[in-house]
This record gives structure tokens, sequence and C-alpha cells, in this order.
């Protein structure tokens, strides 16, 4: 007999691969937190048996749009992605990270910086005191982080309303360099923000740089996601071509009323860049965005619920439209009075959204906003709706294929070698779940619920959540770049 620290029998086995399951049921041999044997093992035993039941086992999810940069160290429970069957987390999104960041004592962290946390969650000058911080606070889920420009931007220019010059450009490449020596997975932008719209096309070229070389990848939130949606797309595939590196468009979209119906075009557009370069996109499975409120996506015909305000903390929850009445004013003039302020907007067609899901190169990325008071319910429920509303009941994509856009698609992409399938060798990140009710619970008017359906969850072969609820075992560290394919 061969002993192994858990053994997990009669799982429906959904690798990562986008293969469908090979048998009915396997068994899994967890030992050194890695994946030992896999297939019928009945020469192996354990202390720790779990009958699977033919419930679903698959990698642990990879959540590839996160802003928990901070929250990680801050509060490594980790509950909503832990719930969610999550095991990775990809911070740096969007132009903004943690780490490196330098700050003066008392200036408030930029837009949108200051969704990561106050100045004082801001203490990693250089990206090795991040490493350093994530793994001693071994939080329940893995990390893997991208170097944002915009704080780049902001470590080295004095205002963030112009381009940079060619020293401020050489100060930034020696904060990425430095980053991606200690493991970053690449740059990530957010040029459609106002710290970072006044960077040219150029900047960013030229800040890419070193990308290639460390085999690290390009990920942005574009410059638009409105009108001139192609034009951005465009300038993300020269950023990627001029810098010989892989294009992630984050959270691909066709936001605003007027631009409803144009998800073809779109996909159109990343289909032929993706004959000719490595492009590749995700999404969030919902009709809403969520940020720091921006009065340029004020739209009488759009619902924009406020989820925070500095000002007026007292507005939050409350629509656009329903403090504009009680206050007498237009809601352009009301958003300005609340800002700085967060903000929930219900500008993306349901329609748009699902054929942008389905789409083969799409990866599942949450946008969650882990310290918004009353977050979009995205920080919740992203995985688990996936699989459950779109898999299950709308049958946008088998289960299989559902798995493989949060485990095997995004590992391969992001150059994390060992994980995001079921391999003998491989990392034992690894959920178990019931294909029939799993489900995301979290709402937009109660929006911080753990899904149902989740059975357990194994973070490099630590049972971390069980039954519902966390163990108190976490299991995470700090995952450096390991190759792109
Ligand atoms: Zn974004
Ligand atoms: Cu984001």
């Amino acid at each position: 007999m061969e002993n192994c620290d858990t053994l997990i029998r009669n799982a429906l086995v959904l690798d990562g691969s986008g293969a469908e399951p090979a048998s009915a049921t396997s068994d899994v041999a967890i030992d050194g937190g890695r994946i030992r044997a896999i297939g019928k093992l009945s020469n192996y035993n354990s202390r720790n048996v779990v009958d699977a039941q033919g419930m679903a086992l698959c990698p642990g999810f990879i959540d590839v749009h996160t802003h928990d940069d901070t929250n990680v160290v801050r509060t490594p429970e980790m509950l909503p992605k832990l719930s969610q069957g999550v095991t990775t987390v990809i911070v740096g999104n969007c132009g903004i990270c943690a780490a490196p960041v330098r700050l003066d004592v008392k200036s408030t962290p930029p837009d949108p910086m200051n969704l990561l946390g106050v100045n004082e969650d801001f203490h990693y000058p250089n990206f090795a005191s991040y490493v350093d911080a994530v793994n001693a606070a071994r939080p329940a889920v893995n990390v893997a982080a991208l170097a944002g420009h915009t704080s780049l931007r902001n470590n080295h220019m004095d205002r963030l309303d112009r381009t940079a010059t060619a020293a401020e450009i050489r100060g930034m490449q020696i904060d990425l360099q430095d980053a991606l020596d200690h493991g970053a997975l690449g740059l990530s932008t957010g040029l459609a923000y106002l710290n970072a719209i006044s960077a040219t096309t150029e900047e960013v070229i030229a800040l890419a740089e070193p990308l290639a070389a460390a085999g690290a990848i390009y990920t942005t939130h574009m410059r638009s996601e409105t009108e001139t949606v192609l034009q951005a797309m465009d300038e993300a595939f020269r950023i990627g071509k001029e810098s010989k590196v892989p294009v992630v468009i984050s959270h691909l979209k066709c936001a605003g009323v007027d631009n409803w119906g144009r998800s073809g075009e779109v996909l159109q557009a990343l289909e032929s860049a993706r004959s000719k370069q490595s492009v590749g996109c995700d999404c969030y499975p919902y009709a809403a965005g969520s940020s720091t409120l921006d009065l340029r996506q004020v739209d009488e015909r759009v619902k924009i619920t406020i989820t925070w305000s500095e000002p007026h903390p007292e507005v939050g929850g409350k629509t656009l439209a329903e403090i504009a009445e009680l206050w007498g004013k237009t809601q352009k003039d009301t958003a300005r009075e609340l800002q700085p302020a967060g903000a929930i907007y219900h500008s993306i067609s349901e329609e748009d959204m699902r054929r942008i899901l389905q789409h083969p190169a799409t990866m599942i990325g949450s946008d969650g906003l882990p310290n918004d008071p009353m977050p979009h319910p995205r920080l919740w429920g992203t995985f688990p709706r996936v699989l459950g509303r779109y898999s299950r009941e709308h049958g946008l994509f088998p289960m299989h294929v559902a798995v493989h856009k949060m485990t095997g698609l995004p590992a391969s992409r992001f150059g994390l070698a060992d994980r995001g399938l079921i391999r003998e060798g491989n990392r034992a990140d690894l959920v178990l779940f019931n294909p029939q009710s799993v489900r995301d619970v979290a709402t937009f008017e109660n929006p911080k619920q753990p899904a149902a359906g989740i059975a357990a969850v194994w973070v490099n072969g630590v049972l971390s959540y069980k039954d519902g609820a966390a163990t108190g075992e976490r299991g995470g560290c700090f995952v450096a770049r390991q190759s792109i394919h």
C-alpha cells in the first residue's frame, strides 16, 4: 500500500484542459502539496480519505483579474475568493498595484489606486518587500502580481495629467525590471483612467521594453470601452506587437447604451488580432461594471448605484438618480459633489456579455473590489455564477469548458506552469463542487454572500474550505512568473 496526505475517491475529474472527463470517476492522491497520482488508486491509502460521491473535482480557479493587492496581506482569510473555489488571485490589474509604490506620508493614493486601500496600506517601496509580506501573511489563496503603469507613473512623476518624459520612463522601467526580476507576471495599464489617459501609446511601448526578455505579459484596461473601443483594441495590439509580448484585454465589454450590440464587431477584432499575435481577454459574468465614480460615465439612461462616497457616506446604496432627485440637482452635479466615490454602472447588455463570455479566448476574472462597503456581487459570486448560471442553466458552454476558462487557460497564458491542470506533479490546488447545485448567492442587494455548492477547496494540498466554512488552515504563497506558452 502507498500512503499519501489526502486521498480523494470517486470524483468526476474535470482536469482543466478543456477536454471531456476521461472517465466517470477517478481517485486523486495528494502528497507534499502536489498531486501524486490520478486514476483507480486501490493501492493507495491515507489518514484523510474524502469520498467525492461523483462530484466534480477540478483545478482551483485562477482569478485573473483582481484588486486584492493589499487585502491578501491585511485579510489573509480571503473568504470572498476562497469560498468560490478560487485558489490563486492575480493582482496589480488596471494599472494599479501595491508594489512597487512610494507615496508621500500624507498624500492620498491617486484615483483609482484608492480602490486598493488608504495611504497606510501601501508600504511596499519595492517588489521584493511585497513578496516577503505575502509569504509572511500566508494568505488562504496564492498570489501572483502584475506591476501597474499608473502606480509606476505616480512613483516618478510630479503630476499625472501629462505624458512621461524620457527620464521618467527610464525610472519606471527600473521599477518594472526590478519587479520582473522578483517574479512579477508583467505590466498592466488602466489607460481609461484620468491619471493614465495622458500617457501616449509611445510611453507605454517604451515602458514595456523589459517585458519580452523576461517572458512577461501585457494586460490592459483599455483607453476606451465605449465609442472608440475598436481603436483602443488596436492600441493594445500595437503595444503587444511592438513589445513582442502576449496581450490580455481586461474585462472586455461594450460599455454604454449607445454601444450595446457591438460585441460581434469587438470579437471580430479580437479574432483577427489572434491570427497574428498572442491575444486573450477576460470577462466578469455580469451586465454591470464597478469602479470609482467617473463623471464621464454619468448617463441618465443608465442605473448607477453609489457604493461609497467620502464626503457623503450616508448615500451608500442609493442610486445616483435618487440622490439627484433628493438634492434637486442634475446627476452630473450630484456626482461631482459625491467625489471621491464608488459606483456600480448597469451599463452593459446581457447579450453582449454572454457572447464575450462564450468566446474561446475569454478567461474569467472577477474584478471584485474587496474594500467596497457595498461591493458589486462579482466579488463573491463570479466563478460559481459562470458554472451554475451560465454553464448549467443557460448552456453557454459545457462544464468542462467553463472550468478550462478559469484554470488551464489562464495558467498557460500567465505562465503559472505547475497549476491550472490536474496532472501528476502539479501543485494540489483543487476544488470539489456539486455540478448540480453550484451557484452564486451574492446579489446586488445583498452582495456579501458565499456561493452554494462548493464542497471543498485545497490550496497547495492544504484543505482550506469545507462544507461552507473556512477550515482555518491557510496554504497560499506568492507565485512567481514561470513561463509563457
Ligand atoms: Zn479595470
Ligand atoms: Cu480592474
